[in-house]
């Protein structure tokens, strides 16, 4: 039986997080045992932190205003990830952009709620609700130098039918909670 680390970097309110720490961690699958070993958020207040504690993981926080370029933080950030040995780290509504710093030395994948590369940005849900398609969705992606722009790994569609704002968004992310533990387990065991 082999354990695989994950790291999970977050900086809001840690839904994604909080799915993966119920599904995943320290739970086996095919023989791998998947354990989040590390939570980061650049944010102090992150609503993340709290789902991070009940599960006994004190979150790592690199605020990234105390640091003069992207780079510097991106420095710290691999620092941290490899003195964990992490085999694999998870951007869940972590709201940075990364630099190659961070690219070309961490292995990482990204949720994004929208069909990449369509609605790439911050912005994602809100324009995939007002856009003509008759369809939402989401996905998530190996992270690479473009930003929203590395290789695809899963996606998951849904028909809009007559939603409203609100609706559109809590579909999208009943689906983010379901992909992207899924999608850890498919890339690890
Ligand atoms: C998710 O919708 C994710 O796709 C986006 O930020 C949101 C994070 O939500 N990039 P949460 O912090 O996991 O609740």
């Amino acid at each position: 039986m082999s354990v695989k680390k994950i790291a999970v970097l977050f900086s809001g309110s840690g839904s994604n997080l909080l799915s993966i720490l119920e599904k995943l961690h320290n739970k086996t699958f095919n023989g791998t045992t998947i354990q989040v070993a590390l939570t980061i958020t650049n944010k102090k207040n992150a609503g993340g932190i709290k789902h991070s504690r009940a599960f006994g993981i004190e979150p790592v926080v690199i605020d990234h205003t105390d640091f003069t370029s992207r780079e510097e933080f991106d420095k710290e950030l691999v620092k941290t990830i490899k003195a964990k040995e992490i085999d694999l780290s998870v951007l869940a509504g972590f709201m940075r952009i990364l630099t190659p710093v961070f690219t070309s030395q961490i292995k990482a994948i990204n949720l994004h709620p929208s069909l990449l590369p369509l609605f790439k940005g911050a912005n994602a849900i809100k324009e995939s609700f007002q856009s003509d398609m008759l369809v939402g969705g989401v996905s998530v992606h190996f992270v690479s130098q473009e930003l929203d722009g590395g290789k695809l790994i899963a996606q998951r569609a849904f028909d809009k039918d007559d939603m409203r704002l609100e609706e559109f968004e809590a579909k999208i992310h009943q689906i983010e909670h379901e992909i992207l533990p899924e999608t850890i387990v498919k890339l690890l065991s």
